[in-house]
């Protein structure tokens, strides 16, 4: 997608290159990541107002490490290089890089020679963020040295003319306290960016770009599952093509509380999309007697999804593109974009567009992290309590009913659920706590309700705080709460006679019981 001012990241292979994009985003300035050996006319063809050259686990030395054409340094673009591309840098236009005498890993007080410049408004010694084992020995004629550490005695140089900068730590870690400064007078001092990139102007080039591909009437097929990404897909392609999105929504009756009326509500007024609800549950509660094993229950809502979504798509006779909702990170950890198109997978879709006979896919947040998603979504007006949904999984309540699933355990799980998530909210905590929601676990035991014994399920409370998914913490939910939630649940759900707290962290549990 051509944006007016555009940063790009030559990645050579470094763990936070990621984290580049993600600040030079959060600075207004659009920014992609490519691969490091794109073809110089490439990146020039793009028209980038900066280029930053990433970290890697490559030394500069080694035989197969990752080099660009010099020339890249003669056209006029600013250049930022980080650790890997400081050093690349380095020898490159004439300078030396060596092995340090110790390798420096972790926080490291840098000393800044100035505050200007690259390091304007900075102080004059700020911790920041190292991991390396090489280091630029002797700066390229042109350049001087503008900071350095105990051990690393050009931790940062730059040449002014040329608008090249190079730093030996990483500022876009968090970990390095300013490196958000650092980042901006790059961007603005070197640059001269503008900073005028917003939601908005995405969308509208975003629509504009739709509208080009699929033409005066061509017309979409979109998989909407009733998540983030698909439901900020289909409010984009219905700005852009209104009725001409066909929108297939299969229900399979494992939503939560009130999300399948939502999804028909929001895509038959908010959104008018010609759009088809398959009301499935039937088939796969029915395909799902008697199951148990957890990658079983996974395995056969796949394929009743697939099946389900065919049938549909075969009824609705042939459109010409397929959309899906795939997102930057997918992207980038596939390779960096020059793969073939990366699916999303909502249980397991892979394969369907070419199974379907498509060819061309309209992918619309394939550059955009997930937070800039939930911005998206809330531009176009989608409602906040769709923008801000916690992460569900494709098969849904089937994974949080250990054993089998039937429609009776569904709406304990689903009802219990509500009510958790009404007093998470109600807390203030919806958008503190990650994750939360009940589980329906496999233990019937005695309690006593009125004066009858009642032999009832037992409900767990999962909620986790966490940044990735990756890895994440039991959140430490105030008493008064968990107190309120269990009262309620045991009350109001009928079969549930018991809630207990899980206290465990990922690793080693994993967030969802399955
Ligand atoms: P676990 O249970 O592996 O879950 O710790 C990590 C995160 O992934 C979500 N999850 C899924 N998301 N399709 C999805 O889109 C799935 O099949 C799926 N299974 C788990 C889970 O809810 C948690 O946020």
């Amino acid at each position: 997608m051509q944006q007016k001012e555009l940063i790009l990241i030559l990645d050579f292979g470094g763990q936070y290159t990621q984290l580049i994009a993600r600040r030079v985003r959060e600075c207004h300035v659009y920014s992609e990541v490519v691969p490091w050996n794109m073809p110089l006319a490439d990146i020039l063809a793009r028209k980038p107002i900066g280029i930053i050259l990433s970290g890697g686990p490559s030394s500069v030395h080694d035989d197969n490490a990752p080099r660009i054409d010099p020339a890249l340094y003669e056209a006029g673009i600013p250049v930022l290089g980080i650790c890997y591309g400081m050093q690349l840098t380095a020898l490159l236009l004439g300078g030396a890089v060596e092995k340090a005498k110790e390798r420096e890993y972790g926080r490291v007080t840098v000393r800044m020679k100035e505050q200007a410049g690259l390091f304007g408004g900075m102080q004059a010694a700020s911790n920041c963020w190292m991991s390396h084992t090489w280091q630029v020995s002797a700066c390229p004629p042109g350049f001087r040295v503008i900071a350095e550490t105990d051990n690393c005695p050009v931790a940062a140089m730059v040449n002014e003319d040329k608008k090249i900068c190079c730093v030996q730590f990483h500022p876009e870690v968090t970990h390095t306290e300013e490196g958000t400064m650092l980042i901006r007078n790059f961007l603005f001092r070197f640059c001269g960016c503008s900073g005028d990139w917003t939601m908005s102007a995405y969308a509208e080039t975003a629509i504009k770009q739709i509208r080009e591909t699929v033409g005066e009437d061509g017309t979409v097929l979109l998989a909407l599952s009733g998540g983030v990404d698909s439901s900020v897909v289909a409010a984009l392609i219905y700005k852009a093509i209104g009725k001409r999105l066909t929108c297939v929504f299969v229900d399979h009756g494992l939503l939560r509380k009130g999300e399948s009326d939502q999804v028909c509500h929001v895509f038959s007024h908010l959104f008018p999309v010609r759009f088809i609800r398959s009301d499935a549950s039937e088939r796969f509660f029915t395909d799902l007697k008697g199951v148990t094993e957890p990658e079983e229950k996974r395995h056969i809502i796949g394929r009743d999804f697939i099946e389900v979504f065919k049938k549909e798509a075969a009824a609705l006779g042939k459109l010409d593109y397929f959309a899906q909702g795939t997102i930057y990170p997918d992207v980038i950890e596939s390779g960096q974009g020059t793969n073939a198109a990366v699916i999303k997978s909502h249980h397991n879709v892979g394969g369907l567009p070419k199974e379907l006979g498509f060819t061309e896919l309209i992918e619309p947040l394939r550059m955009l992290f997930k937070d800039e998603v939930r911005a998206l979504g809330e531009t176009l007006g989608l409602p906040k309590e769709l923008v801000w949904r916690q992460p569900f999984p494709g098969p849904g309540l089937a994974i949080r009913i250990i054993g089998e699933v039937t429609p009776e355990k569904a709406e304990i799980v689903r009802e219990s659920d509500a009510i958790f998530r009404e007093e998470i909210a109600a807390a203030g905590l919806d958008r503190h706590v990650n994750q939360y929601f009940t589980v329906l676990t496999g233990i019937q035991s005695v309690g006593v309700m009125g004066d009858e014994r009642t032999y009832d399920y037992t409900i767990a409370l999962r909620a986790v705080t966490t940044d990735d998914f990756m890895t994440a913490d039991w959140a430490r939910l105030p008493y008064d709460l968990i107190a309120r939630v269990s009262a309620r649940i045991v009350n109001e759900v009928p079969h549930a006679s018991r809630v207990v707290l899980d206290v465990t962290t990922k690793p080693p549990a994993s967030i969802e019981w399955e």
